[in-house]
């Protein structure tokens, strides 16, 4: 018998109901993932867009469960045709979504001296390109250029989720569990995440960062 994948993620969602349910009882501590599912996720989820005349092993490993990413500001886009600053990402392939609530998790981490770079970033809108950015600048996390999120992130690791909800419009951004800002997206109707470095202005020269136990979950209806 084949299971589609809708009947897939509603079975999923049953069993997640019944412990959500369990742990609602015993008052536990509420985490941003509590009431979504996590869908599947392999390496063939994973796009690797770099500077498009180089080899994908000159600005990206994957060593013990960490994936490193890493541009300079002087590299070529990530297409030929594409007329964009350089970056290094990961795309999500497979979970592009246009309705319901969505959400990236991912471990980061950004060592000291990367600035003026994007490090995730929930794709699609209408008015601009973006539903959100997190960027680094001078040390710190921000939303796009403003506000800062974290004063300080460089050589550490982060829990970070961004939580989208296509139909409230919203979008949720916690560090390490704490909800640190909530913003209106950009409308726009088809929307995926990505995550890496995706060089901004007042770019430093060298631009790294480095992400573990990337997930993407969908809430249950
Ligand atoms: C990833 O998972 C899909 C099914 O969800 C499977 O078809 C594919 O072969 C897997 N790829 C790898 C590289 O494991
Ligand atoms: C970060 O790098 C700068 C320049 O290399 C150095 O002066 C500074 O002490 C470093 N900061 C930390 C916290 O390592
Ligand atoms: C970062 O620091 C540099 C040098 O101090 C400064 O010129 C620049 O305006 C700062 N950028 C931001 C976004 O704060």
């Amino acid at each position: 018998m084949k299971i589609s994948s809708s009947s897939l993620l509603a079975l999923r969602c049953l069993a997640l109901l019944q412990f959500c349910t369990h742990r609602a009882i015993g008052w536990g501590p509420t985490d941003p993932t509590d009431g979504f599912v996590s869908l599947p996720l392999n390496s063939s989820n994973l796009e690797i867009q770099r500077p498009y005349d180089l080899p994908e092993s000159d600005r990206y490993s994957f060593i013990d469960g960490v994936h490193r990413l890493w541009v300079f500001a002087t590299d070529k886009p990530h297409a030929l045709t594409s007329m964009t600053a350089p970056r290094t990402e990961i795309r999500i392939l497979g979970y592009d979504y246009s309705s319901g609530v969505w959400q990236f998790e991912g471990y980061g981490f950004v060592p000291n001296g990367t600035t003026g770079v994007c490090i995730m970033q929930v794709f699609g809108a209408s008015t601009r390109a973006t539903t959100a950015m997190m960027r680094v600048y001078n040390g710190s996390l921000t939303y796009y250029r403003t506000p800062i999120i974290v004063p300080y992130i460089y050589d550490q690791w982060f829990r970070l989720n961004v939580i989208h909800d296509v139909d409230t419009k919203k979008v949720s951004i916690f560090i390490d569990g704490v909800l640190k800002l909530t913003a209106d997206d950009h409308g726009g109707a088809s929307h995926y995440f990505k995550c890496g470095v995706y060089a901004q202005n007042d770019r430093s020269y060298y631009m790294e960062s480095r992400w573990m136990d990337i997930k993407v979950l969908k809430k249950c209806d």
